[in-house]
């Protein structure tokens, strides 16, 4: 497949096989939908997380068993723009022991950040979890700085003890606790509290 020359290329990944997102056209038309993933959007969700893992370390990277995993289960959300290119993603994966729920692989394309697509996507997702699953608990990982704290926060999310994470879910790839200066927070939600507002976040 030929790759389109104005897609936002980072440059560490120009040399792997990936495909990569179809051609962004308007970065700045605002008209965007969410809408639950389905089995044709895999590929480019798996190259969004990657792209974006690979570039800050922000979120694990995923396989497509993993994306079409989540689109199966109906926990996996995207963002799409007026072309029907998907800029944003979020799932939720559900932990067996713990019963928790977590956000995962929640990113939205650099060239379509800050227009309130991620706090729109972490809502409906929100929303989500709660018609599917009922007053669940709700854990996410995030990296100190950034919109992702805020974006959580925002929402009814309060700081939890990275000690007090329950073990499997660091069988994926996070930072073990009590490894030091690993850059990560997490937080959690009862999905009861959630406040759904959008507060500043453009809404
Ligand atoms: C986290 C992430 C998904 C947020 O996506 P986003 O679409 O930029 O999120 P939003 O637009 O809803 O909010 C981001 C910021 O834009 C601001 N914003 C939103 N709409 C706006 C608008 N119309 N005009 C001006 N600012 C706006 C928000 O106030 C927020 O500000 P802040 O960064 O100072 O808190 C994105 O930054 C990302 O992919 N980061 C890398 C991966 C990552 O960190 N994931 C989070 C793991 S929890």
């Amino acid at each position: 497949m030929t790759q389109k020359s104005s897609y936002f290329q980072y440059p560490s990944l120009k040399s792997n096989n990936e495909k990569f997102m179809p051609t962004i056209k308007d970065p700045n038309n605002l008209d965007f939908k969410i809408k639950k993933s389905t089995s044709d959007d895999a590929a480019a969700i798996v190259s969004l997380v990657n792209q974006e893992s690979e570039r800050s370390g922000a979120v694990l990277r995923i396989s497509k068993d993993e994306a079409i995993k989540w689109i199966a289960n109906g926990t996996s959300l995207v963002a799409k723009d007026v072309y029907g290119c998907i800029v944003g993603h979020i799932s939720a994966n559900v932990w067996p022991a713990s019963g928790y729920i977590e956000l995962r692989s929640f990113v939205v394309n650099p060239s379509f950040r800050k227009k309130g697509i991620g706090i729109r996507l972490v809502i409906n997702m929100l929303k989500s979890i709660k018609k599917r699953y009922g007053d669940r608990q709700i854990i996410s990982f995030t990296n100190k700085f950034g919109s992702g704290k805020r974006i959580l926060t925002a929402n009814g999310f309060k700081p939890f003890d990275y000690e007090k994470v329950p073990k499997e879910l660091f069988s994926i790839g996070m930072p073990h606790r009590g490894k030091k200066e690993h850059g990560y927070m997490v937080f959690v939600l009862k999905c009861s509290n959630a406040k759904s507002k959008l507060n500043n976040f453009g809404g």
